[in-house]
């Protein structure tokens, strides 16, 4: 069993910690934050019900099979736009998702677009994006809706490595991939249009 719950995450979600993985330096393991789990669930007021860990780990179990599903039929085109995803493992905080851990040519941490959009326009970034957002609708990895905090700008020798590293998961993928090529198509288009809003709105007024 991984002991994660002495080190310091590397990055704090709103649902779940990200370590780096003991042994691994180039993966990371997500588990739900402890605040979302049974123990806290006693101290949260019943108002907020809909909060409970139930709904959490669920999210965390529907990531799991997602990417189950996503590598009987990856490719390593689809690994530039997701991280690798290297099975799960048992921690002293949950379960952990094991993903690969990325990092900007410089060694530093990746941003997030919501922290990066904020900075202002940037050609690289949008050519980045762009090509982030053609291959989500190819690919057909998409599931809940593209939120910027969840998607990481990988600064590169040229230019940026844009991907999703939340979000690939709920009961929706499926029905997704089976459904009929014109109802995915255009569910995946209107995710992404809301998705380049989003964007927009994050940028500075000029
Ligand atoms: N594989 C990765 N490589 C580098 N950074 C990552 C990776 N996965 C996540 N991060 C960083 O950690 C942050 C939190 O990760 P993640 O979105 O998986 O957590 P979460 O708690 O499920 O998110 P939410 O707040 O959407 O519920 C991301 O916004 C991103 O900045
Ligand atoms: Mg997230």
């Amino acid at each position: 069993m991984l002991k994660l719950k002495n080190s310091r995450p590397l990055f704090v979600g709103g649902t779940r910690y990200v370590f780096q993985h003991p042994q691994h330096a180039n993966r990371c393991v997500k588990v739900l934050r402890p605040d979302r789990t049974g123990a806290a669930r006693k101290v949260l007021r019943k108002d907020f019900k809909r909060y409970l860990p139930e709904r959490f780990l669920d999210d965390q179990l529907k990531e799991i099979k997602a990417y189950r599903e996503l590598l009987t039929r990856a490719s390593e085109t689809l690994w530039r736009y997701v991280p690798r995803y290297h099975g799960t493992e048992d921690t002293d905080m949950g379960v952990g998702i094991v993903t690969q851990l990325m990092r900007n040519g410089d060694g530093s941490w990746p941003q997030n677009l919501e922290q990066m959009l904020v900075n202002g326009k940037d050609p690289a970034l949008q050519a980045g994006i762009d090509e982030f957002t053609e291959a989500v609708g190819k690919l057909r990895i998409l599931s809940r809706d593209l939120l910027p905090h969840n998607i990481i700008a990988v600064k590169e020798e040229h230019g940026y490595r844009v991907m999703l590293v939340d979000g690939i998961g709920n009961a929706e993928l499926i029905p997704l991939s089976t459904w009929s090529g014109f109802f995915a198509r255009r569910k995946t288009q209107r995710k992404i249009r809301r998705f380049r809003q989003r964007c927009e709105l994050l940028l500075p007024r000029s």
